[in-house]
C-alpha cells in the first residue's frame, strides 16, 4: 500500500477536554506532522494557541478539508457530530481516527465503513482501552485460561462529567463493551439493561447492563454519573482466581487474587450434576505493566495502518460491534430491562462472495 517515508499530515477536529491530548501527541510523534486544528469554539482554539504556539489553526472545517497537506483527521467532537464530520473527511479522501462511540446509530456507522472502503481510506475508532497495556495483560490471562473464566464485570462510576448529547450508558459503557469484546474475542448475543434518570437531566445517568454470550458467560457493567465514589474497574472471575484491572491504581493496575472455587472434575459427581467443590487460596500478584500512554499507542497504530494498509485493531467493524450492543441496550432500557437480542452484524468481516 502506501509506503510513506514522510510523516503523515494530520489535522485535529475538536479540541475539547479530550481532543487537546491528540494535539499534544500528534505534535510529538515522529511519524506525524500536525498541520493544524479546528474547533467551533473560539476559546478552545485560543487554548491550543497558548499551549502549542507553533500549531496552526484553521478558520473552518472546510479550510481544514481543503488543505492538501492534511492526509488524516483525528475527530474528537461530541458523539452526535461524529457521523457527519467523519463522513465528510472520508469523502474528501482523508484517513479518519474518530473518538468513541463511532456514531450514535449502527446504520450511520455502516455507511462510514462503506465510504472508507470505497475510497481506500483507514477508518479507526478511539477505543483507547484496547491499546492499554493493563487491558492487554488482562487479555493475556483470559486467553491463557479461558475455559476457567466464569464471568466479567465492570464498574465506571463518578460524579459526571455529564454529557449533553448521549446518556451515561452510551458515554461510559462503550468502553467496557469494547474491553469485553477484546478480552473474549466474542460479542454478546443478548443484553438486558435498566437505566435511571436520578439527576432529572432528561437522560439516563445510571445504568446496570447485563450481557449474555453464546459461550454461556455473563458480563455486567455498572455506570453512573451520580456516584461520588469514582471507580474505573474491570474484573474477570475465574475458577481459581480473580483478576482486577483498576485504572485508578497507578501502582498496581492489574492484580491477580489467586483465590477461587471450582468443581473437582476428576472425581465422579455426588449426584445428578453435583460436584465436590475445591476452594483455592493463594497469593496476590501484581504483574509488571509497562508504563505507556494508551492514547499514544493508539495514535501510533493509526499511523502504522495508514502506512501499511493494514486493518486497524479497532476499525469500523469493531466500532459497529460496540454500537449493535448499545442499540440493543437502548431497546432493553425502553422495555425496562427485557432481554433483547443483539443484531449480529459481521460487516466486511465475512464477504458474502467467499462465504461457504
Ligand atoms: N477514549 C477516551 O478515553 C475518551 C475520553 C474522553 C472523551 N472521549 C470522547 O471524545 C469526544 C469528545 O469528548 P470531550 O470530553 O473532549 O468533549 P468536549 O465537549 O470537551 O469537546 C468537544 C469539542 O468539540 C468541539 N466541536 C463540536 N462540534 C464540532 C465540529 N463540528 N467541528 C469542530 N469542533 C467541534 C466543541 O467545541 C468542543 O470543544 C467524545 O466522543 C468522547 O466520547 C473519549
Amino acid at each position: 500500500m502506501n509506503h510513506h517515508t514522510q510523516p503523515i499530515g494530520i489535522a485535529v477536529a475538536g479540541c475539547g477536554y479530550w481532543g487537546i491530548n491528540y494535539v499534544r501527541l500528534f505534535q510529538e510523534l515522529p511519524g506525524a506532522s500536525l498541520i493544524g486544528v479546528f474547533d467551533i469554539r473560539p476559546e478552545r482554539v485560543d487554548l491550543v494557541r497558548q499551549r502549542f504556539p507553533t500549531t496552526a489553526t484553521f478558520p473552518s472545517m472546510e479550510a481544514l478539508l481543503a488543505d492538501p497537506r492534511v492526509e488524516a483527521v483525528a475527530i474528537c467532537t461530541e458523539a452526535m457530530s461524529h457521523y457527519a464530520t467523519a463522513g465528510e473527511c472520508l469523502r474528501r479522501a482523508k484517513h479518519v481516527l474518530v473518538e468513541k462511540p463511532l456514531t450514535t446509530k449502527v446504520s450511520d456507522a455502516e455507511d462510514l465503513c462503506q465510504i472508507a472502503e470505497r475510497n481506500g481510506r483507514v477508518l479507526m475508532v478511539g477505543h483507547t482501552f484496547v491499546y492499554n497495556a493493563a487491558v492487554r495483560k488482562l487479555r493475556q490471562y483470559v486467553v491463557e485460561d479461558k475455559e476457567h473464566l466464569y464471568y466479567l464485570y465492570a464498574q465506571r462510576t463518578n460524579l459526571g462529567p455529564i454529557r449533553r448529547d448521549v446518556n451515561a450508558l452510551w458515554d461510559l459503557a462503550t468502553h467496557d463493551i469494547s474491553i469485553f469484546n477484546y478480552l473474549l474475542d466474542e460479542t454478546p448475543e443478548w443484553v438486558s439493561a435498566v437505566g435511571a434518570r436520578v439527576l432529572g437531566n432528561g437522560r439516563e445517568d445510571v445504568g446496570f447492563i447485563t450481557l449474555g454470550y453464546a459461550s454461556g458467560r455473563l458480563g455486567h457493567i455498572h455506570v453512573s454519573w451520580a456516584d461520588p465514589n469514582k471507580t474505573r474497574q474491570v474484573v474477570a472471575v475465574f475458577g481459581d482466581k480473580r483478576i482486577v484491572f483498576d485504572d485508578l491504581n497507578g501502582l498496581e493496575q492489574v492484580r491477580v487474587f489467586e483465590k477461587g472455587i471450582r468443581p473437582i472434575t476428576n472425581e465422579p459427581p455426588l449426584g445428578f450434576g453435583e460436584y465436590k467443590m475445591q476452594i483455592r487460596d493463594g497469593d496476590i500478584i501484581s504483574p509488571k505493566i509497562e508504563p505507556r500512554e494508551p492514547l499514544k499507542d493508539q495514535c501510533c497504530h493509526f499511523l502504522e495502518c495508514i502506512n501499511s494498509g493494514d486493518k486497524p485493531l479497532t476499525g469500523g467493524p469493531e466500532g459497529i460491534d460496540v454500537l449493535v450492543v448499545l442499540e440493543a441496550m437502548d431497546r432493553s432500557v425502553a422495555l425496562r430491562g427485557a432481554r433483547v437480542e443483539v443484531r449480529q452484524l459481521k460487516f466486511l468481516a465475512t464477504p458474502t462472495a467467499t462465504a461457504a
